[in-house]
């Protein structure tokens, strides 16, 4: 077992240990052998890991995102990997984008049979600099998106007779509010809910709907205001219950999980995958700093 060192107030202390290196798996080989996986934004970050984990597990993987960039980069990782994959553009805004990148998956794997969404849109902004289309666009993404290729999973495993599983991406600001996030934290409420939604109405055709929370996993694909945003903590291992930060694979692991043919019970479900930091509340949290202060914004003032 490490110790944690060199943060004064939590030197000797253990933390919650650290996870088997990437590539173990809790499932048997070929879990995902026949069966082709669909991933919003699996060119990037957390996606990549998922896709990786189903890969690594005998799926095909089926990667949707907008930028070239992207595609190119969660090609060659699963590529790397031995397993089949293809990338397609898509704009998850796009009903029709959506319908596009389906065809394209089934021409070349047949139906998608699980579907991860993971792609969604955020920045740091104060809710009184918000403009109306910074809104639109995060909630467009991250809520609109998901709800549209939920939709057309769903529409095509009912005509088909199929079963299939989908696992939405949220995030613990859902229950909590998310100052500072004010547009993604409504986002993925809604995506919270609708996954409750979903699994009850989409249950009676073999579809299972769960959401997937990751805690925080910082990556190197991380956008910049993201990333700035979370450089304001110097040490982010020692702000955690679990005094670490989450590793990809182990998101992964509870993707691949929550879709397996051992999790066919469970819908409806969110899995918090975050060391229990969401629950780190108390009545004496630190003093109140606000939004613009924290993002070292000056006093606000309309325009006139
Ligand atoms: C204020 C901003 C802004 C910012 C964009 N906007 N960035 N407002 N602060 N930092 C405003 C723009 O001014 C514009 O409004 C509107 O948002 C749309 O911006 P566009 O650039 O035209 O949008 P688009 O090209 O569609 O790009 C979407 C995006 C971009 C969300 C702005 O960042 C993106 O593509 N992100 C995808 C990846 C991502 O967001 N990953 C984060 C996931 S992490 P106006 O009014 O000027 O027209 C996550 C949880 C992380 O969700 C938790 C970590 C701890
Ligand atoms: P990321 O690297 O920024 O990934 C976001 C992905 O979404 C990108 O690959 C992007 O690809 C895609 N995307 C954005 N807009 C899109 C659109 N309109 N159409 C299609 N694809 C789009 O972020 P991440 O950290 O991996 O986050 C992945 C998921 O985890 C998100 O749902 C996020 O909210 C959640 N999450 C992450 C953390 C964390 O600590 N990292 C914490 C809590 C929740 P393109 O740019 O190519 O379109």
């Amino acid at each position: 077992m490490t110790k944690v060192s060199g943060t004064g107030a939590t030197d000797g202390l253990i933390g919650l240990p650290q996870p088997p290196e990437v590539g173990a798996s809790a499932l048997p080989a070929g879990t995902f052998a026949g069966v082709s996986v669909f991933v919003t934004g699996a060119g990037t970050g957390l996606g990549k890991a998922i896709a990786a984990e189903f890969a690594r597990a005998g799926a095909s993987i089926v990667i949707a995102s907008r930028k070239p960039e992207h595609l190119d980069a969660g090609r060659a990782a699963i590529e790397a990997l031995g397993a089949p994959v293809i990338a397609v553009a898509c704009d998850i805004r796009d009903a029709e984008q959506i319908a596009g990148a389906f065809d394209a998956a089934e021409a070349e794997f047949g139906l998608p049979g699980v579907l991860v969404n993971n792609a969604a849109a955020n920045f740091p902004v104060p809710a009184e600099d918000m403009s109306a289309n910074a809104w639109r666009t995060v909630v467009d993404i991250t809520l609109n998106g998901t709800f549209l290729c939920c939709r057309e999973f769903g529409r095509r495993h009912i005509a088909t007779g199929t079963p299939g599983s989908i696992i939405n991406v949220g995030a613990s600001y859902a229950w909590t509010g998310g100052p500072g996030f004010v547009h993604s934290a409504a986002a993925k409420a809604g995506v919270k809910n609708l996954t409750e939604s979903l699994a009850v109405e989409w249950g009676p055709y073999g579809i299972q709907v769960n959401s997937l929370v990751p805690g925080l996993f910082p990556h190197e694909d991380m956008t910049a205001d993201i990333r700035g945003n979370l450089d304001r903590t110097s040490d982010k291992d020692a702000c955690q219950p679990a005094l670490r930060v989450g590793q990809r694979q182990e998101l992964g692991w509870a993707a691949t999980f929550l879709a397996s043919p051992y999790a066919r019970f469970i819908s409806g479900h969110t899995l918090v995958v975050d060391g229990a930091n969401w629950q780190r509340r108390s009545m004496t949290n630190p003093p109140v700093v606000t939004i613009r202060e924290q993002m070292g914004r000056g006093p606000f003032a309309l325009d006139v």
